[in-house]
């Protein structure tokens, strides 16, 4: 055992926007600033969407004008057309993470756009991107269940990843599980498969805990091969054009537990804790990550407390 696995953050993205208040961009950035000294190996800082359907990240430009970077750590930034990739280039965003939902039905609810217009755009967006040191990761939403669809069929999803890789040549790809119906046997089986298929690139998992599965699917991903992470502090985090969507898995959680089983991280799990400690007074609600209300294993109590 012993092998390493990289965390990557996505809290001030995925966590912030879909909270009902707007997050100020001075602790926004605040965050960014601490989180890029927890040993996280990449931020999604924010998106580069429209503002009127997503108000909570229209600072995304300021927020990367302002953050401090870690040279260890890679700025990424959700980007869905064109536009938003020519936003991203001019914040300098160090990766652009294209997002596309596997079904037809959720891409429309979220970008308004068919697969084979995204697509279209993911075209147009690689002409500018090529020749550039910018990375260009492929996110493939719903990749195991779709709100309005239900499960979405393997071919289906391995028709996509065939053509994020061979037409697009992307230079990494994230599963995404927008509303948290993936199961583990369901992951081990598709990300066996997507590992065999490109054993070289670099797989990135994105679960949201939605129904408790959270964990238990990050474990089924390592069986299969997958070495990188997404989750949020505090467990905050969903799709806004995804009904009943919840929060991401939640990153001192993960933390924790890989810590516990013995694998590396290099992620410092007590800088996490305390960040997540932050939340409630930034969000005005409480968090769903647990470790931060039980404390860790090792956190031992006097008998006559
Ligand atoms: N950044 C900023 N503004 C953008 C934009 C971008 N990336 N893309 C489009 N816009 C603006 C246009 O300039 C236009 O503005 P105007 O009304 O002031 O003229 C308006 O948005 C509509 O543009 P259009 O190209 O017709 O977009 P659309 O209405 O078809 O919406 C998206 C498409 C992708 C822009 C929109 O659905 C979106 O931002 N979705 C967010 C998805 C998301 O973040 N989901 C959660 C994470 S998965
Ligand atoms: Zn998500």
């Amino acid at each position: 055992m012993n092998r390493k696995l990289h965390i990557q953050e996505v809290v001030t993205r995925d966590g912030f926007q879909i909270e009902p208040i707007f997050i100020p961009t001075a602790e926004k950035v605040k965050l960014i600033n601490a989180l890029s000294q927890t040993g996280v190996r990449k931020i999604e800082v924010t998106s580069f969407v429209s503002p009127k359907a997503v108000p909570q990240l229209k600072d995304a430009a300021t927020v990367f004008e302002n953050i401090e970077r870690n040279e260890h750590v890679t700025y990424t930034a959700l980007v869905p057309n064109v536009k938003g990739a020519i936003r991203a280039i001019e914040a300098g965003a160090d990766e652009i993470n294209l997002v596309m939902s596997v079904s037809e039905s959720h891409n429309i609810k979220n970008v308004q756009k068919t697969t084979e217009q995204s697509l279209h755009e993911f075209k147009e967006i690689l002409k500018m991107t090529k020749g550039t040191n910018i990375v260009v990761n492929g996110s493939l939403a719903t990749s195991f269940g779709c709100p309005f669809e239900g499960e979405i069929p393997e071919q289906r999803l391995f028709h996509f990843l065939q053509t994020y890789v061979e037409e697009l040549e992307l230079d990494s790809v994230t599963f995404a599980d927008t509303t948290g119906m993936a199961h583990p046997r369901q992951v081990e089986n598709r990300m066996k498969k997507a590992v065999e298929m490109y054993p070289t690139l670099p797989i990135t998992v994105h679960f949201h805990n939605t129904r408790g599965m959270g964990l238990a699917n990050v474990i089924a991903a390592i069986n299969a091969g997958i070495t990188r992470f997404d989750a949020a502090l505090g467990g905050l985090g969903g799709c806004p054009f995804a009904p009943g969507a919840t929060g991401n898995i939640c990153t001192e959680d993960l933390v924790h537990m890989l810590d516990a089983i013995g694998y590396e991280t290099a992620v410092d799990v007590d800088k996490l804790i305390a960040l997540s400690k932050q939340l409630p007074k930034l969000i005005g609600k409480d968090v769903p990550g647990q470790v931060v209300k039980a404390g860790k294993i090792t956190d031992l109590h006097p008998m006559d407390e």
